[in-house]
């Protein structure tokens, strides 16, 4: 592309800025509400809304509360909400077990959303670091996180949640081959509708540590995940990671974390053209939080700013502990 600047001062380039109108007319990207899934954190027991300290804002709710938030997500317009439990470290083993249990908190809440609120998709996650004892993704033998046999049980996983109604499969574990084992078991077992978002490009990031407390899966790592979670370094084996995902049959891809990484959710566009999503997750919420709260930063334009980062690097959606207060602002 030529450069389309005429010489000053026939070209201002600050005439189109200078009225709210103009800029509107000429702005190249916008947020929406169809861009949002909500990740919300599920606890059990009744009436329970439970603050996760490092994520000011952010509750985890018993299901009879998180019911309620998906019907007012669902009136927002909000697309998509996403499920993470909380376990009780009474119910984490060696063997994960509670992970495909179709009556765990996932795959009831699953199935009390789906009745309640059934115009908003409800998508999963799939990683056994909520129900393992040491707080993996995958099982750990001799210290070393296993692949196959780890793929087996995401696969037993992944069926417990379409039974249950789930719209989307979120695997987040980072093992290889699991799209594969999960697409081709969802066609098998009569599923063929239901989507895989696969996280991926998914880094071994500081960024998540306020969702391990809110999972409680703090205490119980051992060790870090680095060898299953990509290298921040790496940019070309995020290409390699989705095109393989694509190739087993996930029908959209995620880039994780959010805003440290806009390099890999634009090349992944532009490369694949395929429906592209960032989470900006738990430590990018909470330091806009913090920043804000402290009052260093305006928490409402922050919020905005940086969600429409993700449309202009290239994303389709994202998914944001910001969606309903930014579906309330956008409706406004
Ligand atoms: C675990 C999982 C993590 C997140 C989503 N799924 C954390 C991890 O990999 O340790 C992080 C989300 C966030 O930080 O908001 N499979």
């Amino acid at each position: 592309m030529k450069p389309t600047v005429a010489p000053f001062p026939t070209a201002r380039l600050r005439r189109t800025r200078a009225t709210q109108a103009l800029r509107n007319l000429v702005r190249e990207n916008t947020l929406s509400v169809d861009d949002l899934i909500w990740p919300v954190f599920l606890r059990d027991g009744k009436d329970v809304m439970e603050p996760v300290s490092s994520m000011p804002g952010v509750m985890r709710q018993s299901l009879d509360n998180v019911v309620k938030s998906a019907k007012e997500a669902q009136a927002l317009g909000i697309p998509a909400i996403c499920l993470f439990p909380y376990t009780d470290p009474a119910l984490k083993t060696e063997d994960c077990a509670e992970a495909w249990n179709p009556d765990n908190l996932t795959n009831r809440a699953i199935r009390e959303i789906k009745d309640a609120a059934p115009d908003i998709a409800v998508m999963t996650d799939v990683a056994l670091d909520p129900y393992n004892i040491n707080g993996h993704d995958g099982f750990v033998e001799n210290g070393e996180i296993v692949n196959d046999r780890t793929v087996d049980a995401l696969v037993k996983m992944t069926l417990a949640q379409a039974r249950s109604g789930a719209d989307i499969i979120g695997p987040s574990d980072m093992m290889d081959g699991r799209i594969k084992g999960m697409r081709s078991a969802l066609e098998s077992e009569g599923y063929a509708n239901v989507s895989i978002l696969s996280y991926s490009a998914k880094y071994a990031s500081g960024y998540y540590g306020p969702f391990r407390d809110a999972v409680g899966a703090s205490g119980a790592l051992k060790g870090d995940k680095k060898t299953y979670q990509m290298d921040p370094g790496n940019s070309d084996e995020a290409l390699r990671l989705v095109e393989r995902d694509l190739q087993e049959g996930a029908d959209m891809v995620m880039v994780k974390p959010g805003i440290a990484y806009l390099d890999i959710c634009h090349r992944v566009k532009t490369t694949f053209g395929v429906p592209t999503f960032a989470y900006q997750v738990s430590g990018e919420y909470a330091m806009i939080m913090a920043a804000a709260q402290n009052g260093w930063i305006n928490e409402d334009q922050v919020m905005m700013e940086s969600l429409l980062a993700f449309k202009r690097a290239g994303c389709d959606g994202i998914l944001t502990y910001f969606a309903p207060r930014v579906a309330q602002l956008l409706n406004s």
